[in-house]
């Protein structure tokens, strides 16, 4: 084979049905005004499922992780049945927050004001005063408010919509797709929570085109095919979208450039694999994906990769990278998880709360390292989760060179210059998401609920 062949990228993945667009020009006040924020707010974020916790998190009964989305806070609470439920963190008596803390364990919630006993499925047994009320005692008749609540991949969702459809439903294609990477046993080995300067949609933007990698990431084509004529583009109905690139090869853009071609990133990738990459150099160059491919369907399950078994040759090597609407996008690898979530300010277009997480299988026995966005991590670490304002640390030189983008393009959006975007095909399922929050401000979404779904609860 030689540099030039074609037949490395052999392997498509089945494309999703295509959408049709309509064509946003996307405007800036949608990253600055506070009136679209609120409509966002009101008629989009409390109507979608949203990502929130980690069953991990909170294995024992009585464990609860509270996570903050816009204005809200919410409590995710493991039950007696070890079923999890999902409540406002809202005392019913007068509004007092119940829980400052993101993780914790209580036989009840007591709410720091007037005392009244909270129990972990959200029922009160404890009014001081109960005779006093003329109302009647608030015990056995108040409950803390519910929230639609459901997991998936060992993560639990959180919908405010009581009318919602389910998780499957919203999830669409995803569902299967993330199914045999047993993602739910996977532990967390980077967990950088950032406030940032711009609009939550500004991240959200970037995360969903690749054409700023040759110019923002240009170190990234070392291991990944980045160049877009070779990178396959899905849209689905329910609003998510992936990216697949193939992986484990040099890029097409190198030849284009002229460079070497076996860069230190994937010399290091092979090696991982026991692969010598002398044995690539001099025009078998291209064939490093299946070897790696070959190398990891054999050894990996013997490593403790039970879940190689399950995934096709191409889900061994490349990059699936998914963005689940309205506010998540994960680079998903057979043996990684880039977390990416911008989380809406309480009251603050120009403000966003960004998680830059990474989950890693953590077989038994295992002591390789993880290798992370931000450098390599012990296989049995306990990552501290770090809280942070923009610039007081790095969120790792990769995350750094897109936020140094994204907060200066959110100065850009308040320009009058700025008359709307200009965009790529490459770059259409920025156009995509945006309609969809419109569809959601218009009332178009939700859609109403389908029978089977209905049928199911
Ligand atoms: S506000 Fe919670 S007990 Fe009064
Ligand atoms: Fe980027």
């Amino acid at each position: 084979m030689t540099a030039h062949s074609a037949s490395w990228y052999a392997q498509p993945a089945e494309k999703w049905p295509e959408p049709k667009l309509k064509g946003h020009t996307i405007p800036g006040y949608r990253y600055h005004s506070k009136e679209f924020f609120h409509d966002e707010w009101e008629n989009m974020w409390t109507k979608v499922w949203l990502l929130l916790g980690r069953e991990d998190e909170i294995p024992e009964v009585g464990d609860y992780q509270m996570e903050e989305v816009g204005p809200e806070s919410i409590l995710m609470v493991r039950q007696e049945d070890m079923s999890i439920k999902a409540f406002y963190n809202v005392c019913q008596h007068r509004g007092a927050r119940l829980i400052f803390n993101d993780l914790g364990t209580v036989d009840a919630f007591t709410c720091p004001y007037h005392g009244w006993r909270w129990e972990i499925d959200g029922s009160l047994t404890f009014a001081l005063d109960p005779e006093d009320f003329p109302e009647g005692d608030p015990c056995g008749k108040l409950k803390l408010e519910p929230i639609r609540c459901e997991t998936f991949a060992g993560f639990i969702w959180v919908n405010m919509d009581p009318n919602c459809v389910s998780l499957q439903e919203y999830l669409g294609p995803i569902w299967d797709d993330w199914a045999p990477y047993e993602i739910h046993s996977w532990k967390r080995y980077l967990a950088l929570t950032a406030t940032i300067p711009c609009n939550w949609k500004v991240i959200l933007d970037n995360f969903n085109e690749s054409y700023h990698l040759p110019t923002v990431h240009p170190q990234a084509d070392a291991t990944v095919e980045e160049n877009y004529k070779w990178t396959q583009f899905d849209m689905a109905e329910e609003g998510h979208a992936r990216m697949w690139m193939q992986s484990g090869i040099p890029s097409r853009s190198l030849i284009e450039r002229g460079e070497e071609l076996l860069k230190p990133g994937l010399a290091w990738m092979l090696e991982q694999w026991d692969l010598n990459p002398d044995d690539f150099r001099g025009g078998r160059e291209y064939e490093t994906r299946e070897a790696l491919q070959k190398a990891m369907r054999e050894k990996g399950p013997k490593m403790g990769y039970t879940h190689f078994d399950n995934l096709k040759d191409h889900q061994l090597t490349d990059t699936y990278h998914y963005f689940l609407f309205p506010n998540f996008a994960v680079s998903l690898w057979a043996d990684g998880f880039h977390f990416l979530r911008a989380r809406p300010h309480p009251t603050d277009p120009g403000q966003t709360l960004f998680d830059n997480w990474w989950y890693a299988p953590a077989p038994e026995g295992l002591t390789t390292p993880v290798m992370t966005i931000n450098g390599p991590v012990e296989r049995d670490a306990e990552v501290e989760h770090e809280v942070f304002q923009y610039l007081e640390r790095s969120l790792s030189g990769l995350i750094d060179q897109d936020m140094g983008i994204t907060t200066g393009q959110q100065l850009g959006f308040r320009s009058r210059a700025y008359k709307g975007v200009y965009l790529a095909k490459q770059e259409h399922r920025i156009r995509r998401y945006h309609e969809l929050i419109d569809e959601y401000i218009e009332g178009i979404r939700p859609a109403p609920k389908r029978s089977s779904a209905i049928a199911a609860e």
